[in-house]
Formats: C-alpha cells, sequence, structure tokens
C-alpha cells in the first residue's frame, strides 16, 4: 500500500514503541516523516531506520509538553518538507500509583505530555491542517475510556484526549478537518515494561485489564492510526477506535 505518498507527516514519541511503527508504517507507505521525541537520539534511529528502508524521514528533537518547543518542532518542520498534512500524537507516559501517595510533580507531567501536549500540536498545526486537507490521529488509551486502578493522573489524561478529540472533531467537522483517536489495550512497548505496580497494589484489580489475547505489538497499532490517517477512512471523524482486543466491550 501507498497512501500517504508524498504526504508530510508528523509523528510525536517517534523514538519508541507505538510512535516509532507508526512513523515507519507511515514512511514505508511513502509520507515524508518528521519524527519527533523528547529523546533525539532515539528520534534519529527510527529516522534512519526509515531512510536506510528508502523512506524520507527528519528527526526533530521536541517536548510536547513545552509550548515554544512545539513551535519551533512545527516550524522545523515547515522548513525541511513544508506544511504537515498528517499529525499522530502518539508520545505519552504514565505512572502506577496509589492516589493518596502520587505526587503533584507526577500528576502535572503526566497531564502536561498527554494532554496539554496533544492540545499544543494540534493548536500549532490546524491551520496547515486545514489549508492543506489534513488531519490528525490522537493515541488515547482504554485509561481513557475505562477507569484503572493506580493511574488516576494517566485516566484523566487520557479521559481528556479522548474528549480533546472529540470537541476538535466538531470543531472543524465544517472545514474538512477529521480528528479521530485510536484507544489502544496493552502493546509490548517500553512504556508497558517500565509501568511497576507500587507497593501493597491488590494484584486481583489487574485482573480486569486482562484480555485472552494477551498483549498486541507497536506495530498492529501503528496500522489502525495508519487507516485512521488514510484517505480510506474519510467518512471517521470524532471516533474513538478501540484496539483493545475486546477489553472496553
Ligand atoms: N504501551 C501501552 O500498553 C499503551 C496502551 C495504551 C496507550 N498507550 C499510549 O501510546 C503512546 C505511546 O506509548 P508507548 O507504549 O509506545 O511508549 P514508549 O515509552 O515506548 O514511547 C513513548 C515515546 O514518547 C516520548 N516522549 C515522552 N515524553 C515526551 C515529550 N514530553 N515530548 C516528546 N516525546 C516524549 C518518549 O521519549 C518515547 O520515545 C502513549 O501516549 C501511551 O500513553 C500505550
Amino acid at each position: 500500500m501507498n497512501r500517504f505518498t508524498d504526504k508530510i507527516a508528523i509523528v510525536t514519541g517517534a523514538g519508541s514503541g507505538i510512535g516509532a511503527a507508526t512513523a515507519r508504517r507511515l514512511g514505508e507507505e511513502g509520507a515524508r516523516v518528521a519524527c519527533l521525541d523528547l529523546d533525539a537520539e532515539a528520534a534519529e534511529k527510527t529516522g534512519a531506520d526509515i531512510e536506510s528502508a528508502g523512506g524520507t524521514a527528519q528527526p526533530i528533537p521536541c517536548d510536547v509538553s513545552n509550548e515554544a518547543s512545539v513551535a519551533a518542532a512545527v516550524e522545523a518542520v515547515g522548513e525541511t518538507f513544508g506544511p504537515p498534512q498528517l499529525v499522530c500524537n502518539v508520545a505519552g507516559i504514565g505512572k502506577f500509583a496509589h492516589t493518596t501517595e502520587a505526587t503533584v510533580d507526577d500528576w502535572n507531567r503526566i497531564l502536561a505530555v498527554n494532554l496539554t501536549g496533544t492540545f499544543l500540536m494540534c493548536r500549532a498545526t490546524i491551520p496547515s491542517l486545514l489549508e492543506n486537507n489534513g488531519n490528525i490521529v490522537n493515541v488515547a488509551s482504554t485509561a481513557g475510556l475505562m477507569g484503572q486502578p493506580y493511574s488516576a493522573a494517566y485516566c484523566a489524561s487520557k479521559g481528556g484526549v479522548v474528549m480533546l478529540t472529540k470537541a476538535l472533531a466538531l470543531e472543524y467537522i465544517d472545514r474538512g478537518l477529521r480528528v479521530n483517536a485510536v484507544a489502544p489495550g496493552g502493546v509490548d512497548t517500553p512504556m508497558i515494561g517500565s509501568f511497576t505496580y507500587p507497593e501493597g497494589a491488590n494484584q486481583k484489580l489487574m485482573y480486569a485489564l486482562m484480555t485472552p489475547f494477551g498483549l498486541q505489538q507497536p506495530e498492529d497499532v501503528a496500522a489502525v492510526i495508519a487507516f485512521l490517517a488514510s484517505d480510506e477512512a474519510w467518512y471517521l471523524t470524532g471516533s474513538i477506535v478501540a484496539a483493545d482486543g475486546g477489553l472496553t466491550i
């Protein structure tokens, strides 16, 4: 498939996991991919992977939670490739904690990266997307659709991403800008490996987060993101696609 020939794409969180798989997938399908990540080296690695597979990529360091960093990165995309047409907001962080032990710093950082970061990138690119028949795909989570234990900040941030997606979809529906989100269940990435249960966690509460399918691979989620970003999904806007092995049925 070559659904994105010469399209200019921004992928945040492109240095790892779902973001890296998404950047590679868009690159394989012909997009020129701006690989944005806080971790500059990781973004460079993904960019190099895309180029060595015959694609076109530009790594750009960016902290999505920082307004000036987002503005600078979007400007760099414009200078390198031209105005962006596809924006995939994948960057995210999370941490399990008992709510009574969670720090305000952790709460603020999770909201800043997952929710404010998605808002900042949408806000910075919407003018270009409107002019260039573009669209946005955000990465929410099952944690944005259902309660999950020891994840108050993460759930709040991803619930926010779900509603941000719907609000933008409706606001721009009459101007042809589609805004969708994928809500993945468990994905085999470094993030999930780094989540450790807080001391004294009730393991039985975690059973509710399991599906018979087990974990999926980042490429599985990238395929859903690529579909939503493609013209094949022209009738989808404000959709939150649960890619979760049936977890939220
Ligand atoms: N892994 C899962 O099970 C799972 C499930 C549902 C949703 N998600 C969501 O998918 C997205 C990607 O997660 P992943 O599992 O691939 O994680 P990951 O940790 O493998 O990758 C996240 C990437 O985001 C980057 N990043 C972190 N903070 C950033 C910032 N401030 N600015 C720019 N980049 C930043 C990291 O450097 C990293 O490269 C996240 O939004 C996550 O919440 C993951």
